[in-house]
């Protein structure tokens, strides 16, 4: 199927690196230098349009936040709901504040499944972002076996009504809230979704969020797809009218392949006229 370059005016097309747990400080700041002059090079569009998020491990938060390209955002990967208090190990949203981390990654399925991230924390997380001042990037997304059993509308219509039910309406977008539909079977496996099948979710996401809060928060909120996107496939996923840009990986991981999936949301943008 061909990619319909129908690109919402309402939302900007997001393209965030997720480096999980990668790079020491010499390697993340090679990066950011490098992904800077490539940034510098293509303005065009570049922070309006499409927004570029960064999204290192918390080792490297701060160096990202003082060396963070102009235009990017940088998000943490986690973090807990708490202020503060006796919770070892954790970091909270004011710490997040003070390095100025722009946003934060919430209920990414490597969370969930590791470290035991439930629907119930992350609505708290959500809230306690959106408190702070930090854009949350809500992930969400159904296991194999869901999918095979029928259920991976109903799983991911569970995980947005009970993550963001608690969020207040005027929050849902003044906070920069985003979700990221990442299909578990598809992280990280190098299979993606075929663009049917992500379009056919996003969409769905999207009558869920209408429901959560209305039809026209929903419309200004942006849904990104994650699992497997590469230069490869970003023109046709991110072309697809629901999909609103890519949460990636593996292939963030190197400056030169991002950028070609970043290029790729301009591309579409320029396209689109929008
Ligand atoms: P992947 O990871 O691009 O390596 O599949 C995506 C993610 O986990 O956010």
């Amino acid at each position: 199927m061909e990619a319909m370059n129908t690109k919402s005016e309402y939302r900007p097309v997001v393209v965030a690196a997720n480096w999980k747990m990668n790079k020491l400080r010499g390697d993340a700041l090679e990066y950011l230098e490098d992904l800077g002059t490539w940034m510098d090079e293509h303005p065009e569009g570049l922070g309006t349009r499409v927004e570029v998020v960064i999204s290192p491990p918390f080792t490297s938060l701060e160096l990202a936040v003082e060396n963070r390209p102009a235009h990017a955002r940088i998000y943490a990967q986690t973090m807990h709901q708490a202020d503060h208090g006796a919770f070892t190990g954790e970091v909270s949203p004011a710490m997040l504040r003070d390095l100025g981390v722009d946003g934060v990654l919430l209920g990414h399925s490597e969370r969930r499944s590791y470290y035991n991230e439930n629907d119930g924390d992350l609505s708290e997380k959500v809230v306690a972002a959106a408190e702070f001042g930090l854009r949350p990037m809500l992930c969400v997304g159904e296991t194999i076996d869901e999918r095979h059993q029928g259920r991976a509308n109903e799983v991911v219509r569970e995980q947005l009504v009970t993550a963001l039910s608690d969020l207040d309406v005027i929050k849902a977008t003044s906070s920069g809230l985003s979700v990221a539909y990442e299909p578990v079977w598809a992280i990280g496996t190098g299979e993606t979704a075929s663009n049917e099948i992500a379009q056919l979710m996003h969409a769905h996401v999207r009558d869920v969020l209408s429901s959560i809060f209305t039809a026209d928060i929903a419309e200004r909120i942006p849904v990104l797809y994650g699992g497997s996107v590469k230069p490869s496939n970003a023109t046709e996923l991110i072309g697809q009218p629901d999909i609103d840009g890519a949460l990636v990986g593996g292939a963030a991981l190197e400056v030169q392949s991002f950028s070609e999936i970043v290029a790729a949301g301009l591309g579409l943008v320029v396209k689109a006229g929008v």
